[in-house]
């Protein structure tokens, strides 16, 4: 990616989120969770909403979100001990090229991008394929709240609650034919109206795509995500359907997604296509592994600032090994980076 990224050998390790912060919103949450049984109506749901993580401001959200609410069930899977990544910082320091290429494009333009009317295409190797209005797609899962880290392959890191449902889900839906070996995703092309889509001499070529292995798509760990931080997704955090992969480096959680088809072949995507010796397909999370132009050793993570850096080691899978090392026995993660 065209990215800066500091020394990290200059740093020292230290993490700026204040503890009582993060210890006070963990304390909420436990105490929070027998009342969310008593939220039935959408309207409780949004007051739900409204508090849930006291730094995020209240949004109402589509229906379809907030129908979900009554029931999610709040922090399936969480990281233990680690601060979660303010939601500002969330927010605004983002990676989504279609809303421009610096940090704080995604959120300026974020109203550029039009979530409703939203479907998505499901397609290929598929016993049941079609076009989902966005909240048929999403009406036969239970929303769960899953507390990840994210790691970008430019070495920064967040810690961040996502809201969503396993891809496993929609695959046992959609039933995959015995071709299907691969998954492909596909984000939204708007040439009118997204920034970053509008020259036909930019970087990359357009829709954005991404992929997995059926096996990895299954994996319990991969979600498609539709809220974070208690609320409905912002734009620029790849609303209203984004992929989350957090064993992964955060270029494969593909953003805005509107097409998912299975397919027999490996798909080729949007960083291969632009650089194949820096970004490969599997893309897993390894402090083994440098980037050619950088170290993958360390990460910063976020906030961080000149007086603190926030560096920490990165973690093999993200952290994430217990749960998928096993998709790759066997394999060279050198060769398949
Ligand atoms: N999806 C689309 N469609 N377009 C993008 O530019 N950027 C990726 C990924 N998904 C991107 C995308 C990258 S490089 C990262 S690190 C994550 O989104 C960032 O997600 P975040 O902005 O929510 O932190």
């Amino acid at each position: 990616m065209l990215i800066k990224v500091p020394s990290a050998s200059a740093c020292k390790e230290s993490d700026v989120t204040p503890e009582e912060f993060y210890l006070s919103r963990r304390a909420f949450i436990g105490g929070s969770i027998a009342g969310l049984a008593l939220a039935a109506a959408p309207g409780a749901a949004f007051a739900q909403d409204a508090s849930r993580y006291p730094d995020v401001q209240a949004v109402e959200g589509p229906a379809w979100f907030q129908q979900k609410l009554p029931t999610t069930q709040w922090q399936a899977v969480t990281v233990k001990g680690e601060a979660i990544t303010p939601f500002k910082d969330a927010t605004h320091y983002n990676n989504f090229y279609e809303l421009g290429a610096d940090k704080g494009d995604p959120s300026a333009n974020a109203s550029a991008l039009k979530t409703e009317p939203w479907s998505v295409v499901i397609d290929g190797e598929v016993a049941k394929p079609g076009r989902y209005a966005l909240e048929d797609f999403i009406k036969p899962y239970e929303l769960e709240e899953r507390i990840y880290r994210l790691r970008c392959v430019e070495a920064w890191s967040m810690v961040i609650p996502w809201m969503g449902f396993p891809l496993s889900a929609l695959l046992k839906q959609v039933q995959p034919t015995s071709k299907a070996k691969y998954i492909r995703f596909e984000t939204l092309v708007d040439r009118k109206d997204l920034p970053g889509q509008q020259s036909s001499f930019g970087l990359i070529n357009w829709p954005y795509v991404e992929g997995l292995r059926l096996d990895e798509a299954m994996n319990p760990l991969a979600i498609f995500a539709v809220g974070m931080y208690g609320r409905v997704l912002p734009n620029q955090n790849g609303a209203p359907l984004r992929l989350v992969v957090p064993w992964k480096y955060g270029f494969k959680s593909i953003k805005s997604i509107v097409r998912i088809s299975l397919v027999e072949e490996q798909p080729k995507t949007t960083w291969q296509s632009i650089a194949a010796d820096e970004y490969g397909f599997y893309a897993n999370v390894n402090p083994n592994v440098d980037h050619p132009r950088w170290s993958q050793a360390r990460e910063r993570r976020l906030p961080s600032g000149l007086f603190s850096p926030n560096v920490r080691d990165t973690l093999m899978f993200n952290g994430y090994g217990d749960e998928v090392a096993s998709l790759y026995a066997g394999m060279d993660l050198r060769v398949n980076y």
